[in-house]
């Protein structure tokens, strides 16, 4: 695996970005929102979103369009809720309006068919009209089990019209509940740590991902990124 020396440095948030997370929840939220920054794509997609921590860094930290996608409601109203009291903080500080750049949808990924013209409408409000493709970023932190490997096959079938899904990042959580390696590389059941991280990776390239890198994000977790 990777050593310590991949972790990702990065620089405080205000600390209303960080509001009610713990530790070791901001340990790995702050460097995966840096990361996903760094694609330098305006548009992104926070699949199994939680309690939108990530998605207020990015919102309200990076000026970044999110969409949050989570099946379970009361997360999703928790994200929308701190997102306004952070909004309206900001507001007192720096006279700034609230960017309304945060956008939550109540769904399981599974029906990906159904939020995902929702989620470009989204993007596409207050784009030029001439502007035709939106590049989107995929993410997704602390998924659990199989669900990243959902998630690549969600988005290695999107071919909808009108957006990219040009660049993707998640690090994976929970490994125990993985059930089966899903890659060519290997048997489904050769389950360790170290091959599903490489499963993971193997199987992004059978699907067409690009640059695909594995590195250390911070606390025992890793990210996957790639680029489509
Ligand atoms: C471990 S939490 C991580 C939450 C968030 N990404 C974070 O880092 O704070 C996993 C999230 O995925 C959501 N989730 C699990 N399966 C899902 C599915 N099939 N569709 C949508 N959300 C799902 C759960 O409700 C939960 O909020």
């Amino acid at each position: 695996m990777y050593d310590r020396q991949d972790f990702i440095a990065v620089p405080p948030l205000s600390s209303s970005l960080t509001l009610g997370m713990s530790p070791a929840k901001t340990a790995v939220t702050v460097p995966f929102a840096h990361k996903t920054a760094s694609f330098g794509v305006s548009n992104v997609l926070d699949l199994g979103s939680g309690k939108g921590y990530l998605a207020r860094i990015l919102a309200n930290g990076f000026g970044l369009k999110v969409c949050c996608v989570d099946h379970n409601k009361d997360r999703i109203k928790s994200s929308l809720r701190i997102h306004s009291l952070i909004q309206q903080e900001q507001v007192l500080q720096t006279s700034l309006g609230p960017s309304g750049n945060l956008h939550a949808v109540a769904a399981p990924i599974e029906e990906w068919e159904n939020f995902i013209d929702e989620a470009t409408s989204f993007f596409r409000r207050k784009t030029r009209l001439g502007e035709k493709e939106l590049d989107v970023a995929v993410v997704g932190l602390q998924l659990c089990g199989d669900m990243v490997y959902r998630v690549i096959d969600l988005v290695s079938g999107c071919n909808r019209a009108g957006i990219r899904l040009c660049a993707f990042l998640v690090s994976p959580c929970c490994l125990h509940k993985v059930v089966s390696l899903r890659s060519k590389a290997f048997r489904a059941s050769e389950v360790c740590v170290e091959n599903i991280y490489k499963d993971i990776q193997e199987y992004l390239v059978e699907r067409g991902f690009r640059n695909v890198h594995l590195g250390y994000l911070n606390i025992g977790y890793y990210y996957i990124e790639a680029t489509r």
